[in-house]
């Protein structure tokens, strides 16, 4: 016995009618049609070969057991209040099998109640992506999301390395200003002193140890400030060329006579602004540490100037974190064939005092990494155990001086 229901009223019948070719249609609680419209009357005639009417069950009229048990467990999911999309297949595979993107909604009386559920089906069987290429998305997707993942984990690391180096920054750059004014007090207190003593006295002598170790202090308080990004920049047009051409005696004097070391300027200039004493004294210390590293016996260290063109890739080298973006930069790179650094000591190579060194104060890459950072550039580093390292630092280029 098919129950009554009244057809719905003739203005809101349109309303069925989606210009969208949605099939549309409402059934009651026992699975009966309370609505549809035209598009879903023709798709039951295409698929079942089924004539409907208001009031049947639309379980009756579907053909094949295995749907009419998915469209029941979909109703009733949507008859306990549930509203859900899917994509699924249904029809006669004599007639026409075809596959439907399915919103299911319940449809609620004004107290909540359930009254019945609707369904909007729109038919993809020629749009949707076939399996294969389904496949193809799927392992696409699959390895963009390690590639992403492995990315967030990188910078993540960066951030948590930016943010030590940060901390590690504010504290140094504080003690260093403090200890720095003191060091001010202690010499101009020396300074007052020493002419009121006889140089023929031992105090002559105490003052002038006092006065080079508090001189002593001072420079190592303008490493700790420049390590905090804190120190004076007097900045300047420099060719990073001519800046190498006119260290080299100092380069020289500053590694074992063991050591072949090579300075090879750009032929071209390379020119950047910089303060010329902050990266003289970044060249130096990278080069020191270049001779430490291969020691008392025969090496190589190599010292150039370049422009490199940073590239995604070559950025990934960056040991610092930094916002440099691709593009030309003015470079200075120093080689050498020495011990090379494991992936440990690499980690902290920036932090103040850290050092594999005995008389090692720690400071020289710490303050390299305050010039840099000052300069808006960055560290590029390869290096391996007993692989010898490549140290790289990156300022913005200046095409012309
Ligand atoms: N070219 C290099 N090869 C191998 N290890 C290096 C190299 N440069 C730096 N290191 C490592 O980084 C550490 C820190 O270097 P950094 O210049 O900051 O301090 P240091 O050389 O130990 O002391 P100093 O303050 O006297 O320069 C070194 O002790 C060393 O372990
Ligand atoms: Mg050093």
């Amino acid at each position: 016995m098919v129950p009554q229901h009244p057809p719905p009223p003739p203005g809101l019948r349109g309303v069925l009618e989606s210009p969208l070719g949605t099939v549309i249609f409402a059934l009651g609680r026992q699975y009966e049609y309370l609505a549809f419209n035209g598009d879903h009357a023709s798709t039951m005639k295409q698929i079942w070969g089924a004539s409907i009417i208001l009031g049947e069950s639309m379980l009756g009229v579907i053909g094949r057991a295995d749907d009419r048990e998915k469209a029941r467990r979909n109703f009733d999911r949507a008859l306990s209040g549930e509203s859900f999309t899917l994509v699924e297949e249904y029809g006669d595979e004599l007639k026409d099998r075809r596959v439907y993107e399915n919103v299911y909604r319940p449809i609620l009386a004004d107290d909540g109640s359930v009254l019945g559920l609707s369904v909007y089906l729109s038919d993809i069987t020629t749009t949707r992506p076939d399996p294969p290429e389904l496949d193809r998305y799927r392992t696409s997707l699959e390895d963009l999301v390690v590639r992403r993942t492995q990315e967030l984990e990188l910078v993540h690391a960066k951030l948590l390395d930016a943010q030590k180096l940060e901390s590690l920054g504010v504290l140094a750059g504080g003690i260093a200003h403090d200890f720095n004014n003191l060091l001010a007090v202690i010499l101009g207190r020396i300074e007052l002193a020493a002419p009121l003593v006889n140089r023929e006295s031992p105090v002559w002598e105490h003052l002038e140890i006092m006065r080079e170790s508090a001189i002593e202090g001072r420079m190592l308080t303008k490493q700790l400030l420049g390590y905090s990004g804190k120190g004076k920049l007097s900045v300047e047009s420099v060719d990073l060329s001519e800046l190498l051409r006119s260290m080299t005696p100092l380069l020289r004097a500053s590694v074992p006579g063991s050591i072949t070391l090579e300075v090879l300027p750009s032929g071209r200039a390379v020119v950047a602004k910089l303060d010329p004493i902050q990266v003289r004294q970044l060249v130096l210390n990278l080069v020191t540490n270049a001779g430490d590293a291969i020691g008392p016996r025969p090496g190589q260290v190599t010292v150039r100037s370049t422009v490199v063109e940073a590239d995604d890739s070559l950025l990934e080298e960056a040991c610092m974190a930094t916002s440099v973006t691709s593009g030309p930069h003015a470079c200075i790179e120093v080689q050498d064939d020495g011990c090379g650094m494991s992936d440990v000591v690499r980690s902290k190579i920036f932090d103040p005092f850290f050092t594999t060194k005995i008389s090692g104060r720690g400071l020289g890459l710490a303050a390299a990494l305050g010039t840099v950072r000052s300069h808006r550039g960055t560290i590029l580093l390869r290096s391996g155990v007993d692989r010898g390292s490549l140290f790289r630092v990156l300022f913005p280029l200046i095409e012309s001086p």
